[in-house]
Formats: structure tokens, C-alpha cells, sequence
């Protein structure tokens, strides 16, 4: 049977479309050859970038992935290790990119939410012998995603990256979403991010853009990063047009990303009202809402699946773990519709497979 179309998409804030205003300004973008520098609208973006982020040097990427991978190829070598927390998207989500472009090995830490503390690294330096690869990097999330759409405390952020630093570590910030911790924590990008040595940062997501992320860092990283995005086949011609979306962006959508966040909160406590989901509001931190679904309903791909036939589409992440993003194609009215939708479907009232069980 086809599927009905999808009428409020919660999978993710990568399923927004640019409106009228974004699309304008990618129409009128003054555009050049990129990668030979001379694209103005890119050289904007990028001198934007490092200014929003007090860092000397910027580059273009086309996606968080790669700015991303782009990174950890300029602060490693073959054979060199990275720490990450055990969550991570850098090694759960990037299909192995650092062993498959950079030779990179890495070993995961538990931390809460997804987010690492000093505690939690104390066990992991080891002392330099033959044996052992060379750690080299701590690469940190913030917010974090599966971790549960948490923000860092700035003060921890800043004690983790010296306390890497001591180690002789550099540390990478994958901030897909940095914008949300920024308006999350009322602290601005480059005091929040002053003692990461690069920092990735998406477009692509709550900042609503068809595609792109940036990476800043100092002039030496960043010229390698250029080196390893060419490597990677992620240099690109008149990028100027991607570009100008998220010069939009970050002029228009950001401070709107805290409407996201009062809406995921109250979607959360709307949620908990919920027959069979748990789920404490008090954890939801920026515009991603993890909850769980108790296993005497089902498992969660059902619960997706019967949501699914409703228009409604949110994720499955485990076994009974599910997530619903808010972003700026959703408004309060289709969470309320949501939050309908998934009543009738555990209540067994949406005229589907008829499940009937409400124990
Ligand atoms: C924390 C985090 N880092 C990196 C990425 C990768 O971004 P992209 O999908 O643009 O490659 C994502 C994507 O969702 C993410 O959530």
C-alpha cells in the first residue's frame, strides 16, 4: 500500500526547506570559482565566520560530515588516535570516515547526555610506549545529538579543552547544531568555543539551509583542512550559491531557533501525558526530544511505522527509543496534530492494525 504523503516532519531539522527569502538570496548570489578563492560570496561567509567565532581562518564544507573529517585529517596522522564520547556522530554516524580517509583510530568514553568531563578522560592518557597509537584529538559535540539535544555548560567546555590541552591533545568542536547551544546558554559563539582548536558548524540544520557547513580554526589547521576538503572532492566552483543561503542564515534564523526549543519543550510535556511513553521533560535542552516507549506496546519502529501511516514521521533509535526535532518548518499547531496522531496510534484508536492493548 503507498504510503501517505508526510504532513509534519519531526525525523530531523535536515528536512527543512529554504522559503521564499533564502531562495531569493541564492538567486541573486554573486558567484566565482571557489577554489580558486574568488568566489565573493564564499570569501563573505567565511570572513563572517571568523569574526562570529574569533578565529583567524574559515572554509566552506558541504556538509558537517565533511567538515568534520576535514578536521580530523589536519590535526592527525595515519595511526593517531581520537577520543570521542560514546555517543558521538564523529564515530557512530560518519561510516568509519577517520580509519577510511585519515588512518584514524579511535577509542569512546562514557559521558552523561553525551557530553565528556575531565572525570570522565582522567583514565584515558596512556604513557607514550611503542605499543599504543598517539592520542591526538578530543573531538567534542555541542549540542550533542544522540546524547540527547544537550548543551554544554560553557565552564565545562572550557575545563575539558585545557585539561585536553595539557594532555598535548587538540580538540575538535562538531557544533552540527551551535547555534541552538549558543542560544541555549545566552553565550556568544566565540567565547562559548575560545578554547576549541576548530570548530564544525552546520547551516543545514535548525539554521534552515538546503546544505553547507563552515569550519574555523587557525590559519595553518584550516589551509590543510582546504587541502583535505580538495582530497575529499568536496572543493566545489560557484558555491557562492550555497553560501548566500547561509549568510541568510545566520542573519535571519538564528535567534528563531529558541521558538524551536519552547516548542520541543512543550511537545515533551505534552508527551508525557502519553500512555506508554516515558520521557522527563526537564531533559529536553534545545530542539531534539528522545523519549522511550514502554516494550509492552511494542518496539519503537512500530510505533514509527503506524505514526508513519498518519503523516506523521519521527525516528527510531534503539529498540523503544524514538526522537521527534523540532525546526522552522514545524509550528505549534502540527505538534499539537503530532501529539494527536501518537495518542490514537497507543491508544489503538487511529483504525490501523487495531492494536488494542492498553496495559
Ligand atoms: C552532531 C552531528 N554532527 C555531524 C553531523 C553530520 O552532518 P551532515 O549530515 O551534514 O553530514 C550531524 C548530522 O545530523 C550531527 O547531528
Amino acid at each position: 500500500m503507498a504510503q501517505p504523503p508526510i504532513r509534519i516532519n519531526l525525523f530531523s531539522d535536515t528536512v527543512t526547506k529554504p522559503g521564499p527569502e533564502m531562495r531569493r538570496a541564492i538567486a541573486e548570489a554573486e558567484v566565482g570559482d571557489d577554489m580558486s578563492g574568488e568566489d565573493p560570496t564564499v570569501n563573505r561567509l567565511e570572513a563572517m565566520c571568523c569574526a562570529l567565532f574569533d578565529k583567524p581562518a574559515a572554509v566552506f564544507a558541504c556538509s558537517g560530515t565533511q567538515a568534520n573529517q576535514m578536521a580530523i585529517w589536519s590535526h592527525c596522522v595515519a595511526g593517531d588516535e581520537l577520543i570521542a564520547e560514546n555517543t558521538s556522530h564523529v564515530v557512530n554516524y560518519e561510516a568509519g570516515a577517520p580509519a577510511v580517509l585519515s588512518g584514524v583510530c579511535w577509542r569512546t568514553v562514557a559521558g552523561r547526555g553525551g557530553m565528556l568531563d575531565v572525570d570522565d578522560l582522567k583514565h584515558v592518557p596512556r604513557p607514550v610506549d611503542q605499543h599504543f597509537p598517539r592520542t591526538r584529538l578530543l573531538v567534542l559535540e555541542n549540542t550533542t545529538n544522540l546524547g540527547g539535544g544537550r548543551v554544554y555548560p560553557p565552564e565545562q567546555l572550557r575545563r575539558v579543552c585545557r585539561w585536553a590541552h595539557q594532555q598535548g591533545w587538540r580538540v575538535h568542536l562538531d557544533g552540527a547544531r551551535l547555534m541552538n547551544a549558543v542560544v541555549a546558554c545566552g553565550v556568544p559563539p566565540a567565547e562559548l568555543c575560545r578554547e576549541c582548536d576548530t570548530v564544525a558548524m552546520c547551516f543545514s540544520k535548525g539554521l534552515g539551509c538546503p546544505m553547507g557547513s563552515i569550519l574555523v580554526g587557525d590559519e595553518p589547521t584550516i589551509a590543510r583542512a582546504r587541502r583535505a576538503r580538495k582530497i575529499f572532492g568536496g572543493a566545489l566552483r560557484q558555491a557562492g550559491i550555497v553560501a548566500a543561503a547561509a549568510i541568510y542564515a545566520l542573519e535571519n534564523n538564528v535567534e528563531r531557533l529558541r521558538l524551536d526549543h519552547e516548542n520541543a519543550r512543550q511537545f515533551a510535556r505534552d508527551l508525557a501525558e502519553l500512555p506508554h511513553v516515558h520521557i522527563d521533560p526537564a531533559d529536553v535542552e534545545t530542539n531534539l526530544v528522545f523519549f522511550d516507549l514502554d516494550p509492552q506496546w511494542g518496539t519503537a519502529g512500530e510505533l514509527v511505522a503506524r505514526a508513519r501511516e498518519h503523516g506523521l514521521k519521527i525516528g527510531a533509535l534503539g529498540p523503544q527509543r524514538l526522537r521527534a526535532c523540532t525546526h522552522l518548518d514545524v509550528d505549534r499547531a502540527d505538534l499539537i496534530e503530532a501529539v494527536a496522531i501518537l495518542r490514537r496510534c497507543l491508544e489503538g484508536n487511529d483504525g490501523g492494525a487495531g492494536r488494542t492493548r492498553t496495559s
